[in-house]
């Protein structure tokens, strides 16, 4: 398996180039950028994948809603481009995906057979790019949700919910973090060993949910962040977000869970590591 990773200076991108080993192909916004074909495909030939994972999207959801005409030219035509060099050059496509094409309406976990339902641009957007994916014939949609990993998130400043608590917990006395939205915190490197898994298994294309085990809202999340750092900020609840909050509607529930693969470790545990390799990561700096 000849693995090529597209986004790879990313969140996700860069775990998965740990997971895959040297012997795969790290590509960036510098090599190609999957709007341009011609480019996409001149590299990719010369490459030789056999196995194209795409993370790269525009995914900072309030400017996809502001932007919506630059998140469809990215995260669905750029799919739609990859599918086309896919078919070209029959290679199985990994296009990672997203817990926002579901509406929230569930209070139960969605699974992949579930129907999606997405409530803004960023979420139909990224729909259109899993509908391009499906075409080639060994894909794999893997769907996120509130991922974390050391790096940081590119298209959000290079942060994640557990840096900005983190942030907080040093430059301010308190915190209100809403307790109405649940998730699936998800540890990019084990998000990046599951689906190194999936490919290694052979397992039948189609859609994947890939989170870590169990669910939390905000405040949970926020509360277990400072209970393992210590922190003595104060944390307050703020129970009201809206769906529709400054013209954004978005799901407020939006816990995985996968019918075709084992739980993955529960999220508490992932955090953990998550914050010794912060640690780590942050004395290196000083
Ligand atoms: N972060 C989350 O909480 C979350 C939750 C669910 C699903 N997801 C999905 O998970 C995936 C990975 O997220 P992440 O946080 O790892 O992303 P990230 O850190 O923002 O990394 C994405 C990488 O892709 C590159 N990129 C953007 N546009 C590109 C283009 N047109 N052509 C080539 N490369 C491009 C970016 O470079 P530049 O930014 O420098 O252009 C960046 O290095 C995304 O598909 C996202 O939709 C994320």
């Amino acid at each position: 398996m000849k693995v090529a990773i597209i986004g790879a200076r990313g969140q996700l991108g860069r775990e998965l180039v740990k997971v895959f080993g040297p012997g795969c192909t790290s590509l960036d916004i510098e090599d190609v950028d999957i709007r341009e074909p011609v480019g996409l495909r001149r590299v990719l030939k010369t490459c030789g994948p056999s196995v194209l994972i795409n993370t790269a999207a525009y995914h900072n959801v309030p400017e996809c809603e502001k932007e919506p005409e630059r998140a469809f030219a990215v995260n669905a035509i750029g799919v739609k481009n990859l599918r086309d060099i896919c078919l070209a050059l029959d290679l199985a496509l990994v296009q990672i995906s997203t817990d926002y094409v579901f509406d929230g309406r569930k209070s139960i976990p969605y699974t992949e057979e579930d129907a999606p339902n997405p409530l803004n641009a960023y979420g139909v957007s990224k729909l259109a790019g899993e509908f391009f994916a499906r075409q080639v014939p060994v894909h794999y949609v893997v769907r996120l949700s509130g991922l974390f990993g050391v790096v940081g998130s590119v298209a959000k400043g290079g942060t994640n919910f557990v840096k900005l608590m983190l942030e907080a917990a040093r430059t301010r006395d308190r915190v209100a973090v809403s307790s109405n939205i649940f998730a699936s915190p998800t540890y990019a490197p084990d998000a990046a060993v599951r689906i190194r898994e999936i490919l290694e298994a052979g397992l039948p294309p189609g859609i994947y949910h890939v989170t870590n085990d169990g669910a939390c809202n905000w405040h949970e999340f926020a509360a277990e962040i400072f209970r393992r750092t210590g922190a003595a900020i104060k944390l307050e609840e703020r129970i009201e977000t809206p769906e529709l909050e400054d013209g954004l509607r978005r799901p407020l529930y939006t816990v995985l869970r996968s019918l075709k693969t084992r739980p993955m470790r529960p999220w508490q545990e992932a955090l953990g590591d998550y914050l010794r390799e912060e640690d780590a990561s942050s004395k290196r700096i000083e």
